[in-house]
């Protein structure tokens, strides 16, 4: 189970400490929200903060477009830095043309669907990706509530890659704390994107990441024990 903690929330004003704080901690990526102000009503960050971040943490920068024209920035993220893109599905008419120009480029590649789309979208895309992104928020803004009806989808979307392409990771990004973390974990997410719960924490970057590590590592073992219980059932029926 990864963890990606979202830029967006951070102070602005202490980005390469607070990052540096969420690698100490045990970030496994470090996400990087990019708005046009047109894609997503907001404005956020461009290539030059993955310059900068690429000079304080050595974790891998991905960079979520949420932007309408992706193909004409990739060149620029790429060079500064980026190792892989999260694209819409949304709004591209050319998603497969954006997909190959990003392997082209040597970066991993992952498309992103909003809450309003449903999961079989990714169908013919899943074998050219090496990730998935499940969005549980519309995208544009942090700080906002989880919608529980993404959870399904989380669900079958992990069937989806699993049948197409096996290893690819389920990532699910908006409204994820320690109380919303076990819920997307069950279904099958893989990666979780985290960016108020962690730079919005008022205890700090530290104790915000070891309260969700320790809500994901709890559903797990619960996850675990259910998996141990139900095959403990099934020999006993067998040996009936
Ligand atoms: C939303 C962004 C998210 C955002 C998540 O448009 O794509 O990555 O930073 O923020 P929280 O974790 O606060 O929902
Ligand atoms: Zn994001």
């Amino acid at each position: 189970m990864k963890l990606a903690p979202s830029t967006l929330a951070a102070d602005f004003a202490r980005l390469g400490q607070q990052v540096a704080e969420a690698e100490q901690a045990g970030a496994d990526r470090i996400h990087v929200d990019v708005m046009d102000g047109h894609f997503v009503p907001n404005l956020s960050m461009g290539p030059a903060i993955v310059q900068s971040l690429r000079r304080v943490t050595r974790l891998p920068l991905e960079t979520h477009l949420m932007i309408s024209d992706p193909d004409f920035f990739l060149d620029e993220f790429a060079a500064a830095g980026s190792d892989s893109f999260l694209v819409h599905w949304e709004g591209n008419n050319n998603l497969h043309r954006t997909v190959q120009r990003i392997r082209a480029l040597g970066k991993r590649a992952a498309v992103a669907i909003n809450p309003a789309t449903p999961g079989a979208v990714l169908d013919e895309i899943v074998p050219d990706l090496d990730q998935v992104l499940v969005m549980a928020v519309n995208p544009g803004f942090g700080y906002q509530q989880f919608i529980r009806t993404t959870l399904p989808k989380i669900e079958r979307v992990r069937e989806l890659v699993e049948r197409r392409k096996p290893g690819c990771d389920v990532e699910v990004d908006g409204g994820i704390d320690a109380t919303t973390a076990p819920l997307v974990v069950r279904p099958g997410a893989t990666v979780l994107v985290a960016g108020s719960s962690i730079f919005g924490d008022p205890d700090g970057v530290a104790p915000a990441m070891k309260r969700l590590r320790a809500a994901i590592d709890h559903t797990r073992d619960e996850t675990e024990v259910a998996e141990q219980v139900a095959l403990q059932r099934s020999r006993q029926c067998n040996s009936e």
